[in-house]
């Protein structure tokens, strides 16, 4: 009798100690895949166990949870692993993982924060965690089979079982918690607690907000709230923790462990140790000045100086609420002279409702033609945190006299009725630059998404027909999209990836400028990809029950993966590319589902094939499937064989 009461008490006391609900944390798992802990929440629990490479209690363990996997299958309970081993890394995790046929995601916890708040010691500890309240309703072994260097045949207590069973029948498990049995993980920054207290606000904390932060946290700033003063921060420090945890902000939303960026704009594993151990030591002001206090907006809202060019746009009024359709006004460029654009900036009237801006010019002597014009001779875009476009060295683009610009224009309201009138500047070479900045898009016009799908991928690709060099790449989709990539196929089918946004956020539109440009030998295709969430799991989700398809509306879907690049051999008086060849390459991108480099029949849907076969007949020659090549002579054909358009015919 008295024994069990001091089991009792000896159990409360190791319990205190331990966290008791886990907050929500998104980490990105071995593969490069994120998971956000409270996605989970249709599930009725979650099982995470502690993985750590070269432990033989894990290694050892596997079989078990492998059974309890098995034992549960027809429940509702997501299994997890997680990895917060300073020595372990997404490569070697991969390995574990592929070695020891470990088919569950592995998060892989580089900042050992996740861990640090769970009160980690051990790999091979379980969590059982109830999804309605996110409380722990059983840490330890996975059952008692296990111990040091020895091990019973069978387990006679199977801790983790009983504690699905009893969450999964809403009750209390009788078991919560037993000492962890694994192997010791090191963690340095659970052993500094007492020091975090000293970091310092003044010198490290302050000045580490204002380069990542205050950009948009400021005054009349995008950001909700303006990083003012120290008792600003300490006041937000919680949701501060929140957001770093979750990875909303900064927004930045590269897989640090894929490809190298020129405007990087995320916080490193030491800033976000140092900023939320900071907070978990209480945010201690410390000593020294408030270096936000005395920080000064640059007021000038050219950043670039004064602009060659400034073109206004129509203004428009936004109400309070509802959706804005996209706008797409065009203005008549000015000038009578061509010239070569260097650098652009977008300034917006209100910067609560200008969600994005692209802009764009039409050929000389072109009229305006809605949407599609701004991709002809793109010059950039703007969104929230984004000040301005510069080309990249040597390279302009070309903006002919007698052209309009082109914009597309994106409101979302914000509460109130305001007006916006957005101004871009452009700024201009002097002398031509050497060579023309390009663009394109890798796009799916195809795409059908199924009402309730949490994880449909579509994909397309873009095969670059001559050397080029990539200079940005930005992925597009709207409030489905759940993740996307950029990866290179290289002619003799090798594959190098070269961007993963595992949590896009429609939000947040923006280029990634790669630190060197991308070399693309000739031939190499650029698959761009992207993963749907239409199902009720998807906050963002406007309609989790349709069947979504291509639209230029929010609660329509794109695959579109814009990209910016150099022809290796072209140069500013020779130029060599063809829009034409380039919407031929576009469109088999798309067509092309097995990515050969040629379009059967078969590969398209039903509606797609009645349309396309007369163009089949006539246009594959050799009945080998439909190449970019054929497709581009065959409708150079179609076009000498059309008859001359004139006024009576204009209503096709
Ligand atoms: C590019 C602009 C931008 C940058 C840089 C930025 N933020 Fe934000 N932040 C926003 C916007 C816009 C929101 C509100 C909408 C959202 O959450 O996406 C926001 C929201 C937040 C919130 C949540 C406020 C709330 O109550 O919902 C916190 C906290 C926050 N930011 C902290 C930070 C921290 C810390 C940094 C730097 C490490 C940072 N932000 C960098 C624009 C930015």
């Amino acid at each position: 009798m008295l024994k069990a009461v001091f089991g009792v008490v000896a159990l409360v006391l190791a319990s205190a100690a331990l966290a008791e609900r886990v907050d929500n944390f998104v980490l990105l798992d071995h593969t490069g895949d994120a998971h956000e802990l409270h996605y989970y929440s249709d599930r009725d629990a979650v099982v995470l166990m502690v993985q750590g490479n070269g432990c033989p209690v894990v290694r050892n363990a596997l079989p078990d949870l492998r059974a309890v996997r098995e034992q549960f299958s027809d429940a509702n309970v997501e299994f997890l692993m997680i990895n917060s081993n300073l020595q372990d890394h997404r490569v070697s995790i991969a390995a574990e993982a592929e070695e020891w046929g470990i088919d569950l995601p592995i998060l892989d916890d580089d900042s050992q924060l996740i861990g640090e708040s769970l009160g980690l010691t051990r790999t091979a500890e379980v969590f059982v965690i109830d999804t309605d309240d996110w409380s722990v309703a059983y840490r330890g072994p996975i059952n008692d089979r296990l111990s040091y260097e020895r091990q019973k045949k069978e387990a006679s207590k199977h801790y983790v079982a009983d504690a699905l069973n009893a969450v999964l029948a809403g009750e209390e498990p009788s078991i919560t918690s037993e000492g962890a049995i694994g192997c010791l993980i090191n963690f340095p920054g659970e052993k500094e607690r007492e020091a975090h207290r000293t970091i310092s606000y003044s010198d490290t904390i302050a000045p580490m907000l204002e380069d990542n932060c205050v950009a948009c946290h400021q005054e009349g700033g995008i950001g909700p709230w303006a990083m003012s003063s120290y008792e600003m921060v300490r006041g937000f420090a919680p949701m501060i923790r929140e957001v770093v945890r979750t990875k909303r902000m900064p927004p930045w939303h590269a897989d640090p462990h894929v490809g190298d960026w020129q405007n990087d704009a995320g916080l490193t594993v030491e800033e976000r140790q140092t900023l939320i151990h900071w907070i978990e030591a209480g945010a201690p002001r410390g000593e020294g000045d408030d270096p936000l206090k005395m920080f000064v907006a640059d007021a000038n809202i050219w950043p670039l100086g004064e602009p060659d060019l400034i073109v206004e746009l129509p203004s428009y009024d936004i109400p309070a609420s509802g959706v804005v359709d996209y706008q797409f006004p065009s203005v008549k460029n000015p000038l009578d002279e061509d010239v070569w654009v260097r650098a652009m900036t977008v300034v917006p009237g209100r910067t609560e409702v200008v969600h994005h801006v692209l802009v764009g010019a039409t050929a000389a002597g072109q009229a305006p033609n809605e949407s599609e014009g701004v991709f002809d001779n793109y010059l950039g875009g703007y969104a929230p945190g984004t000040g301005y476009t510069k080309m990249p060295e040597g390279t302009g683009v070309y903006l002919p006299a007698d052209s309009h610009f082109m914009f597309q224009l994106h409101y979302t309201p914000f509460g109130k009725d305001v007006s916006d009138t957005t101004k871009v500047g452009l700024y201009f070479h002097d002398e031509p630059p050497g060579n023309f900045l390009r663009h394109g898009v890798v796009l799916n016009p195809t795409i059908r998404i199924p009402p309730g799908a949490k994880r449909h991928e579509q994909a397309a690709y873009y095969q670059f027909e001559k050397d080029a060099h990539l200079h940005t790449i930005l992925p597009h989709s709207h409030y489905r999209g759940r993740s996307s990539s950029f990866v290179l196929r290289h002619p003799d089918g090798t594959e190098e990836m070269l961007l993963n946004v595992p949590n896009y956020d429609f939000n947040w539109q923006r280029g990634y400028d790669f630190a060197e440009p991308k070399f693309v030998p000739a031939g190499s295709k650029l698959i761009h990809s992207t993963v749907y969430d239409n199902s009720v799991q998807n906050p963002a989700n406007p309609d989790p029950e349709k069947l979504v398809t291509w639209g230029l509306q929010s609660w329509d879907e794109m695959l579109y993966g814009d990209f910016v690049f150099t022809w290796v051999d072209e140069t500013s008086d020779q130029p060599i590319h063809s829009n034409e060849r380039a919407d031929a390459f576009q469109t088999i991108g798309f067509l092309d589902r097995d990515m050969d480099g040629t379009v059967q029949l078969e590969e398209l849907s039903d509606r797609m094939r009645q349309r396309m076969a007369p163009i089949f007949q006539a246009a594959d020659h050799n009945k080998d499937g439909l190449s970019a090549e054929e497709y581009i002579a065959f409708r150079m054909v179609m076009r000498m064989n059309r008859p001359q358009r004139n006024a009576s015919s204009g209503g096709e």
